[in-house]
């Protein structure tokens, strides 16, 4: 069954995402605080088969979406479950109407990257091929606005010996306590000016050009919040005004705090994140290649929603 929340309708004129419609935001608000997980535990789905989920399962894990964008799903035989892993990010994807993969140029097979440490030439300084830490970041801050990353999934093949915790917060959310804080703080970041990536240059070509855009928007279709955001301080240009560096440091510091709408979960075998292109984050790792126990990640970004 689908929450309150997500009944809300999104037509132009009620959309609880625009600024402009106070008495909406009130009503998807209450919603939302009603409905909203507070533990990793609300978000957790068990699935008997991975190759074939069950209506009552893919019933369970739209609920948790719709609640929070996002759910974790977890095979109760992760060891037997399923032939080619791969394909289990295809297989669940296609389950929620993701079927377009952005493709970039690392992603090694029909769009879909395997994320574990690599030392080859293209990958050595790239870090999700490292075991260093990720900061927080949505999908696709980069892409242009006709190749917006609007869900993704991460499907853990086997975990590493230690670490590789992720973190994890719904975009909705954090606009929700934003906009109770401070509206101006959502209307600065809803600038089409105020996050600029510069260019990505290497030995004098120009591999991806600058993009300057939103830090949130209303999708035109859906009505739908999307977020783009990287918590990184290098290579980011932000508009300089007074209440764009306020909402900055506002994410900044609700990401570091203890709230109990930051989820925290290391994946497990047979384990995997589906989500609307959530905020999220990853600890550093280490793996110990002698007992078999090396990070394996497949990632899918698609240019859907979860339907
Ligand atoms: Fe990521």
């Amino acid at each position: 069954m689908l929450s309150q929340a997500a009944k809300v309708p999104h037509t132009a004129s009620s959309n609880p995402f625009d600024l402009a419609n106070e008495q909406a935001y009130q009503v998807w608000r209450d919603q939302k605080m009603i409905t909203a997980p507070r533990s990793t535990d609300e978000l957790v789905v068990d699935i008997e088969n991975l190759n074939e989920l069950k209506p009552s399962e893919l019933d369970a894990i739209r609920n948790r979406c719709s609640k929070a964008n996002m759910a974790i799903y977890k095979s109760r035989h992760p060891e037997a479950d399923y032939i080619s892993q791969r394909q289990v990010v295809q297989n669940i994807g296609r389950s929620f109407g993701l079927k377009n993969l952005d493709s970039n140029i690392r992603a090694d097979d029909g769009g879909i990257s395997a994320l574990h440490v690599t030392a080859t030439e293209n990958h050595h300084e790239y870090i999700p091929y490292s075991n260093r830490s990720i900061n927080w970041h949505t999908y696709g801050y980069y892409n242009e606005p006709e190749n917006k990353i609007r869900a993704m999934i991460l499907h853990c093949v086997s975990p590493a010996a230690s670490g590789g915790e992720n973190a994890l917060v719904d975009h909705e959310m954090l606009y929700l306590l934003m906009r109770d804080e401070n509206p101006a703080y959502i209307d600065a970041l809803m600038q089409e000016d105020v996050m600029t990536i510069p260019a990505n240059i290497e030995n004098d070509v120009e591999l991806r050009a600058a993009q300057t855009g939103p830090v949130f928007s209303i999708d035109p279709q859906t009505g739908a919040l999307h977020m783009r955001y990287t918590a990184r301080t290098r290579s980011i240009e932000w508009k300089s005004n007074e209440l764009v560096h306020e909402a900055v440091e506002f994410i900044k510091t609700f990401l570091n705090s203890a709230s109990p709408y930051i989820f925290h979960h290391r994946l497990s075998a047979g384990e995997g994140i589906i989500c609307n292109n959530v905020l999220h984050n990853r600890n550093a790792f280490e793996d110990d290649p002698g007992k078999n126990q090396e990070r394996m990640i497949f990632r899918g970004r698609f240019y859907e929603r979860i339907t």
